[in-house]
């Protein structure tokens, strides 16, 4: 067993310091915390982190309603800030299914809440947790999604936002919503982790309530994935499932769903056997997480310079890894990277069935091909791969990766005369090309695909 510091083992000890069942404890010295008396991120102790911990775990009978609210037994509040968010659809995808060669595989579509990424079920507790506490100013860093989360949560609640935005590398839909919802937003001559190192010496100045995934209380939150995907999985399929595959940047994600599934064998509601196994996916040009799990690492190592298409998990240091890490390992999973073409190709897989996702999320359904493919899953496997953010969150991603518009002249028979021809010749060719491997050819491949259609229509046009 690969040595691991964090102390995720949850107590029956409720200590003096809980408010109404609820506290927090530091992962690495076990230190514990009123959960709201005083504004603090880490252990004043230790640095480690921190966990929301509870005298009382329910079990499925106890859950009520819809959205993430249903769970509000597993929460620290009755409700919060609420838009509302949770309760995304769990799609089949029976083609993919197929193709990939597993038993059941489902994708679990977090763009399809308010704001359009699973980052709103975060915010509708942080928010809530921010009016007890009694701030005013919410801040976060961002590689978007957050950002446009705490924007409209902020505005919901009738907060002042500032969110920290590396310059350039953020999609046009997340600044367009963060804009709107009325954020100040600042853009860094920096990566995401330099914008996440200033807004942690905001936050310790008292100038700004932290709403990143350091934040204990976001996680909270977003474990609520978790329990959606387990109540609809036994729902449909009289089981759990065997395996979640789940796009990973800051590792907030995989830490609130190993949360998730650790409550529910402590509440008794699933037995170990049962919990699926974590599976996170990173961009091969920022993989620290990919990088610890291989080497058995405790921690990751920080990267300093990462690259990726999908922007969103460009991210070199997962702030959360001390609690994801054990997760991914205790769970019997693994991780694993993928290239931006296999993403981009996942992407119009997941498109292929209707289910319009940004980049980042397509990772998860690439990295369960090469792991299938690698023969890492079984193909008795039930599987569920997370799907974090929309289509629309990166529109130029969407329309590099789809069908080129085609001109055409304002007339039906200019109309019917193409579409005679061989259905979506650029896209056809665009798609085959990019297959195709290796770099260079392809933009050659693409230039010749285009001439040839070009020359194709020229003829026909005259004829
Ligand atoms: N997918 C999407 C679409 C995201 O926006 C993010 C993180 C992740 C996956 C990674 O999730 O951090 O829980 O491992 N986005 C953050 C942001 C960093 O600022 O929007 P994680």
């Amino acid at each position: 067993m690969v040595p691991t510091m964090a102390d995720l083992q949850l107590t029956d000890d409720v200590p003096p310091v809980a408010d109404d069942g609820v506290w927090l404890a530091c992962i690495e010295c076990g230190e514990t915390f009123a959960p709201f008396d005083e504004i603090r991120y880490t252990c004043d102790h230790c640095d480690g982190l921190l966990e929301v911990r509870y005298d009382d775990l329910p079990t499925f009978d106890e859950f009520e309603g819809s959205g993430v609210w249903r769970y509000n037994a597993a929460l620290p509040f009755e409700k919060g800030v609420t838009l509302p968010e949770g309760d995304t659809p769990l799609h089949e995808v029976p083609r993919l299914k197929e193709d990939i060669g597993v038993d059941a595989l489902r994708v679990k579509h977090e763009g399809m809440n308010p704001t359009g990424s699973f980052k709103d079920r975060g915010m509708t507790v942080g928010v809530r947790v921010a009016q007890e506490v009694g701030v005013d100013r919410l801040a976060c860093a961002s590689t978007g999604n957050t950002s446009a989360a705490l924007a409209a949560y902020g505005a919901r609640g009738g907060m002042e936002t500032l969110v920290l935005l590396p310059a350039g590398k953020v999609a046009a839909g997340k600044i367009a919503q963060a804009s709107l919802h009325r954020a100040r937003i600042l853009e860094v001559d920096g990566n995401f982790d330099e914008c996440l190192d200033i807004v942690q010496d905001l936050a310790a100045r008292g100038e700004a309530y932290l709403l990143n995934s350091l934040n204990p209380f976001r996680l909270e939150g977003q474990k609520t994935i978790g329990l959606e995907i387990m109540e609809e999985f036994y729902a449909d399929n009289g089981e759990y499932p065997d395996r979640i595959v789940l796009p990973v940047g800051n590792a907030g994600n995989t830490a609130a769903l190993y949360k998730c599934f650790r409550e529910l064998v402590k509440a008794g509601a699933i037995t170990e056997e049962q919990v699926p196994k974590l599976t996170g996916v990173q961009a091969e040009g920022a993989a620290p997480m990919v990088e610890a799990i291989e080497n058995g690492y405790e921690d990751t190592r920080r990267w300093e310079d990462v690259e990726t298409r999908a922007t969103a998990i460009r991210i070199g240091n997962p702030v959360n890894a001390p609690k994801a890490l054990p997760g991914i390992r205790e769970t019997g999973g693994t991780a694993v990277a993928v290239s931006d073409e296999e993403i981009t190709e996942a992407q119009r897989d997941i498109a292929g069935e209707g289910v319009g996702v940004e980049p980042a999320s397509a990772a998860s359904v690439a990295g369960l091909r090469k792991l299938r493919r690698e023969g890492e899953v079984d193909s008795d496997e039930s599987v569920v791969c997370l799907t974090t953010g929309h289509l629309l969150k990166d529109p130029e991603a969407a329309a590099e990766a789809g069908n080129e518009p085609e001109p055409v002249a304002n007339s039906t028979e200019a109309v019917l005369d193409l579409i005679e021809e061989p259905s979506s010749v650029t896209g056809t060719i665009r798609r085959q090309a990019s297959k195709a491997a290796d770099a260079p050819l392809v933009p050659a491949l693409v230039a010749s695909g285009l001439g040839v259609a070009y020359l194709y229509r020229k003829f026909r046009s005259k004829e």
